[in-house]
């Protein structure tokens, strides 16, 4: 019979901002694969909401509430993964917040710092921490990071400019972290979930792209199980478009 390349069984993954939209998707598709899951966000009930869902498929996960933006909280998520399942072989840094204001003038050093503080700042500590322990399992990490940051949205000039900062980390820490961990990144296109609220209706008329549609949560998924995967092993700081054909 022949081994299934993306059968997760044992494997631990951390997913930041698994509760909803294109985490809680990342959550269910490995659960589905047997995956082990940390389900993360700020909020420790809409966490438990996923972790029943995945228990409601037979496989485990735990909930282990984290604000990525608190570079002093970020130690906790590693070890309460590490206390649920011993091992983390996959950490994909998806938690991401795209706050706007009418203009760069207007815009708050509050917003400015808020923005890179969750989009940026977060996934380059947790992935540092997590480092050590994916080179043990020889893992890897994905980081979700925008099209924004390479066709940026004159509304979101902050947020285009923390996921092309995430971007570069992307390829700087797989140079670092090579050749144990591997690293990369989903720059995700318009996906219909709570973060697209603002822009739908824009999209919804004329969606700029080849596929002309907005993608569905469930379709970020095979993905991540590819970068997550052993047959990526020669994939680091790769950078995968998942955006439909937007054009650049
Ligand atoms: N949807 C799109 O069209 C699109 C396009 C390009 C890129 N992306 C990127 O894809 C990723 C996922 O986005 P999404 O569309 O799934 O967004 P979403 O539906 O708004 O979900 C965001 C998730 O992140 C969590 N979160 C927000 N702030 C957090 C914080 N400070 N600490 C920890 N968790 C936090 C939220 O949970 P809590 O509120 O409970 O914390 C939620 O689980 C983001 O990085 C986003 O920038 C999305």
């Amino acid at each position: 019979m022949t081994e299934d390349a993306f059968d997760f069984t044992g494997r631990c993954v951390v997913i930041t901002g698994s509760s909803r939209g294109l985490g809680r998707a990342m959550a269910l598709g490995f659960a589905r694969r047997g995956a082990d899951i940390v389900v993360s966000s700020r909020k420790a009930d809409a966490c438990a909401d996923v972790v029943a869902e995945i228990a409601d498929m037979g496989a485990r996960a735990v909930a282990v509430p984290c604000h990525v933006g608190d570079w002093a909280s970020l130690g906790g998520l590693i070890d309460g993964a590490l206390a649920a399942f011993g091992r983390i072989d996959t950490l994909i840094n998806n938690a991401g917040i795209a706050p706007t204001a009418p203009s760069s003038l207007e815009t708050s050093e509050a917003l400015f710092d808020k923005t890179f503080a969750v989009n940026t700042k977060g996934p380059f500590r947790l992935s540092a921490l997590a480092r050590p322990h994916l080179a043990k399992t020889k893992g890897s990490i994905i980081n979700v990071t925008s099209i924004g940051a390479e066709r940026p949205d004159p509304a979101y000039p902050v947020y285009a400019a923390a996921k092309g900062a995430l971007n570069i980390l992307t390829r700087a820490q797989a140079m670092e972290f090579g050749p144990d961990v591997r690293v990369n990144a989903i720059m995700a296109g318009p996906f219909w979930t709570d973060i697209a609220t603002s822009w739908r209706e824009a999209y919804d008329a004329d969606a700029p792209s080849a596929a002309r549609r907005i993608g569905r949560p469930e379709e970020v998924v095979t993905s991540a199980l590819y970068l997550a995967s052993a047959q990526s092993a020669y994939v680091t700081g790769a950078i995968l478009r998942v955006d439909g054909g937007v054009i650049l």
